[in-house]
């Protein structure tokens, strides 16, 4: 069993919600648990947000991508903006680390991304493109 889909969106705030419900529209012939399917919609809105708020600055114009694949055991999300880029990922990462743009920015991101799924990689070039990698197995109920 395979299967994969790919979309693209505005980048702006109320896209999160749309992402994480397609991702979620994505999986429902799964038998996946419900705190499964949080951590997945979790990942997903840290990186979309990412994408729009640091790689875009919120720039409605520019697209956000993410494509999604799955096989019998292991679930890849790939999201990718072509914004500003991270000057050094190893830094970005850290927890608590943040160019905060807003004061509610914690910093917690790129953790609660490592946290929840299985594989984190995230490939970045400066002013080219941030890509990030999410793998997470799961289990059918
Ligand atoms: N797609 C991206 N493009 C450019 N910079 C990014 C991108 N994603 C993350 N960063 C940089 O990495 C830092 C850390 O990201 P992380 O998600 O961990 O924290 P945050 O977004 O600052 O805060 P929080 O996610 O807790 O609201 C960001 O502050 C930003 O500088
Ligand atoms: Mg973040």
């Amino acid at each position: 069993m395979k299967n994969e889909m790919h979309v693209s969106f505005s980048a702006q705030n109320s896209n999160v919600i749309f992402a994480r419900t397609i991702a979620l529209g994505f999986l429902v012939n799964l038998k996946i648990s419900v705190n499964v399917l949080n951590e997945i919609k979790t990942v997903i809105s840290e990186a979309v947000t990412n994408a729009i708020v640091h790689g875009y600055k919120n720039d409605a114009t520019k697209l956000v991508e993410m494509d999604m694949y799955i096989d019998s055991e292991e679930l890849t999300i790939v999201v990718k903006d072509y914004g500003v880029g991270i000057e050094d990922v190893e830094v970005a990462k850290q927890p608590m680390y943040s160019t905060k743009e807003s004061e509610d920015r914690a910093g917690l991101g790129f953790t609660i991304m490592e946290v929840f799924t299985d594989e984190l990689v995230v490939e970045s070039k400066l002013n080219e493109y941030t890509i990030v990698t999410m793998k997470k197995r799961y289990h059918e109920e």
